[in-house]
């Protein structure tokens, strides 16, 4: 499908790799963001149709509230979901500041938010001719690294979630895609790894994925990554424990 003239919902859309989206997708698409803050002014000033919804994706009365408003404005329908928001919290069980409370509120925004997203939407989506939902999704949710233990379990629900939807919408114009990003530059790894690949280039490869449909995009080492957890997944599970990502 290509992306121009369509109406696409998004969150994350005000940081990191969600901001190239936008960036890329807002000047011919009709874009509206949920997420807390809005993109830069200077960004939106140059897009048309753009729509900031505020949301907190940890509150399920905000994301109720903001399904409820994309249904109300886009009763036509929506022709694409890009759920790329996620947090990541990076301190261990063993930590003296881990916080147990911090477990609901990454689970909400990483696992539960989208799914009730696109459950809040698939009618929507199921109204146009063709339509996709794309979930951004991370090598850790392919094989674990030994931080963000919490991160790295809501990456791989969102795999499974992902593929069980895939199974229940085949025959349907819905389309269900799922990007597994390495390491990227933005402000959710500020300070830590090497090697980082930019959110421009990123945001590149995932819109080149939903044009060519690509069900599971793997983007830079994740193709590698998937291929060794195949053959073995205790040397993946080695590689990626060793990592300082
Ligand atoms: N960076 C990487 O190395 C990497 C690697 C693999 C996968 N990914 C995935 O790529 C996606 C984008 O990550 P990023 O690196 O671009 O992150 P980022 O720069 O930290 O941006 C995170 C986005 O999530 C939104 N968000 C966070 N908490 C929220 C909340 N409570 N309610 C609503 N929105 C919230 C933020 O918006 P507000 O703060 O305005 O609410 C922001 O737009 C994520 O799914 C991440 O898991 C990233």
């Amino acid at each position: 499908m290509k992306l121009d003239q369509k109406i696409i919902v998004m969150t994350g859309g005000s940081s990191g790799i969600g901001l190239e989206l936008l960036r890329r997708l807002g000047s011919n698409n009709t874009v509206i963001n949920l997420s807390r803050s809005a993109p830069p002014e200077g960004l939106v000033a140059n897009l048309r149709y753009f729509t900031q919804i505020e949301t907190d994706l940890s509150d399920a009365a905000s994301v109720a509230s903001a399904i409820a408003q994309c249904r109300q404005r886009y009763s036509q329908g929506i022709d694409g979901l890009i759920n790329c928001a996620a947090v990541q919290f990076t301190p261990r069980f063993t930590d003296s500041q881990f916080a147990a409370s911090t477990i609901a509120t990454e689970i909400a925004i990483n696992l539960t938010s989208p799914i009730e997203i696109i459950a809040g939407l698939l009618e929507a989506l199921r109204r146009r001719p063709e339509a996709f939902i794309l979930n951004v999704n991370s090598g850790l949710g392919l094989v674990p690294k030994r931080e963000s233990a919490v991160y790295c379990a809501t990456k791989a629900g969102l795999d499974n979630f992902s593929r069980g939807l895939r199974a229940q919408l085949e025959g349907t114009q819905v389309s269900v895609l799922q990007a597994f990003l390495p390491l990227v530059d933005t402000p959710m790894t500020e300070g830590r790894g090497t090697g980082k690949l930019s959110a421009q280039s990123v945001a590149d490869s995932i819109i080149g994925g939903i044009e060519k449909g690509v069900a599971d995009n793997d983007i830079g080492k994740v193709k590698l990554l998937r291929a060794i957890n195949r053959l073995s997944p205790s040397l993946a599970n080695r590689i990626m424990q060793k990592g300082d990502a």
